[in-house]
């Protein structure tokens, strides 16, 4: 499944997408610096969706996630809970494929 042209994404900063027709985004991709990565939105302390608004996954720092619920503090690069009810937890990888035009992509089979 198409997602977006990586230059579609926001230097350090995130954006959501349905991936499951749910009407809110199911997935979210982030870029820091050269290195992209793709989190299911759902935390794992109660599994609720992290943004307080649309695409809003950093925290005011713009060094974390954020989870809007109840604070919990997320590495961006690699989904482990560094602060909060969760803490040492881990936000759940989609794999993701960037093609050789820069198109980000995760396989439509892939359990989301
Ligand atoms: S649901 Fe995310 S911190 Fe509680």
């Amino acid at each position: 499944m198409y997602l977006c042209h990586i230059t579609q994404l926001p230097e350090n900063g995130a954006r959501g997408f349905d991936t499951e027709s749910a009407g809110q985004a199911t997935i979210f991709v982030l870029r820091r610096g050269d290195q992209v990565r793709a989190w299911r939105d759902s935390c794992p302390h109660h599994g609720t969706p992290l943004p307080w608004r649309r695409d809003a996954y950093f925290d005011g720092t713009g060094q974390h996630l954020v989870c809007a619920a109840h604070g919990a503090l997320f590495d961006p690069l690699t989904g482990v809970c560094t602060l909060g009810p969760c803490q040492g937890d881990t936000l759940t990888a989609v794999p993701l494929r960037i093609d050789d035009d820069g198109g980000l992509h995760v396989d439509a089979g892939d359990p989301l």
